[in-house]
């Protein structure tokens, strides 16, 4: 029987200090907490080898945080030797998301070796004032410095940028993309500010100390980039994301089409097989777990068929190319056109529909969820 691709995400939940905004899964790591996560994460990923490795083949690597690139040379020798071992391997893309300030001549030498073909760089702006605001370590210089020097390594390098920020106006989304794009970065992830619960930032808005956007302000930032980016010649392939060359993310582009893959670490979601579930939480339950020689299985579920259904027109309709209309029929064994009639007359002024795809045109995008939403059961 011919093997399936799989995606591999390891999660690494360190970081040197805690962003204002931040809520991801990740804590402030120690050498000795970091070592001991490597040699679980690395037990996990053989014990995982052992269900998985006959009938897949990796195509697609992602170590996401918190922030990866803290890891030691060592540790990411431990971890890229541990999957080679352990999994038969054709790979797209090796992604690593890494924050500016560890970035150096020797972590990029040991990334290489590694395998490693892409870095993620958390750069968010480069304006000074609000990276300070923010809590980040970096400055706009480290971050230029590190985009240079990820590409004279021969990486493909892409850039995270946060929108509509406390005290950020249209002039810094103007800097970013004039920066990002005479530097010769071929990607960048957006992401709007999300203002979660029991972060410093949340905390702030609510003493007025700063000042959270209007959703007419984000629609603005959304539209502005978009704009700046095609004219530098950048495409959107996602909501929030955008590439120069097809230099698109085979990793991510994975869960926005509901492809299968296995994510290992601490708070890590999979999918396979329509079976979704994710890793503990909380690390002594996540050692505890790999101690007993369990699996990590927690709220594992079958997606009902329209779960599925949903999952897969929300995922595709998140993508410039849309939904693939025989994908779905030949899946589900029904008639789209008959199927979503209602929807598809309902929604007509704002989607693109020939029966082959279907699609948001490019300015309902920015309120797609209202689009959607008619199309879930
Ligand atoms: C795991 S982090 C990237 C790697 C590394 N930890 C860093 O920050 O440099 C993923 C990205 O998510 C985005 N992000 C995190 N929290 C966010 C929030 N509350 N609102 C919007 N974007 C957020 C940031 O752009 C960040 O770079
Ligand atoms: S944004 Fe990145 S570096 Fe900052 S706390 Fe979150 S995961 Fe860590």
């Amino acid at each position: 029987m011919k093997k399936k691709n799989l995606g591999l995400y390891l999660h690494i939940p360190f970081c040197k200090s805690r962003c204002i905004y931040c809520d991801f899964v990740s804590s402030i790591g120690d050498q000795k907490n970091m070592d001991k996560y490597v040699e679980y994460l690395s037990r996990q990923i053989i014990d995982e080898g052992k269900k998985y490795s006959q009938d897949y083949i990796v195509d697609t690597i992602y170590f996401g945080g918190g922030t990866p690139s803290l890891l030691s040379n060592e540790h990411i020798e431990i971890l890229s030797q541990t999957i080679a071992n352990t999994f038969e391997l054709n790979l797209k893309e090796f992604s690593v998301e890494a924050n500016p300030c560890t970035v150096d001549e020797q972590k990029l030498q040991t990334l290489k070796r590694a395998g490693v073909t892409r870095l993620s760089l958390g750069v968010q702006t480069f304006n000074d004032d609000l990276l300070k605001m923010l809590g980040r370590r970096h400055n706009s210089e480290q971050a230029k410095q590190a985009i240079k020097i990820a590409l004279n390594y021969g990486f493909d390098v892409s850039v995270d940028c946060m929108l509509a920020l406390p005290n950020q106006n249209l002039d810094d989304v103007n800097d970013f993309v004039d920066t990002a794009a005479d530097l010769g970065v071929e990607h960048i992830s957006a992401y709007m500010l999300s203002v979660e619960d029991g972060t410093a930032l949340k905390r702030l808005i609510e003493e007025n100390v700063l000042k959270e956007k209007s959703d007419d302000e984000e629609a603005e930032f959304y539209d502005h980039l978009h704009k700046l980016l095609k004219e530098r010649g950048y495409s959107r392939y996602e909501v929030s994301n955008f590439c120069k060359n097809d230099k698109v993310s085979f990793h991510n582009l994975k869960y926005w089409k509901g492809d299968d893959y296995l994510g290992l670490g601490l708070s890590a979601h999979s999918l396979i097989n329509g079976e979704r579930w994710r890793c503990a939480s909380d690390f002594d339950e996540y050692y505890s777990i790999i101690d007993s020689g369990r699996a990590h299985r927690l709220d594992k579920e079958k997606l009902s068929i329209s779960d599925r259904k949903n999952e897969m027109i929300m995922l595709a309709l998140r993508l410039d190319e849309g939904l693939d209309i025989k994908e779905y029929e030949i899946k589900f064994n029904e008639n789209f056109s008959k199927e979503y009639a209602r929807a598809l007359a309902k929604n007509a002024e704002y989607i693109d529909y020939d029966g082959k795809k279907l699609s948001i045109k490019e300015q309902y995008v920015k309120v797609m969820n209202s689009i959607v939403v008619d199309f879930i059961k």
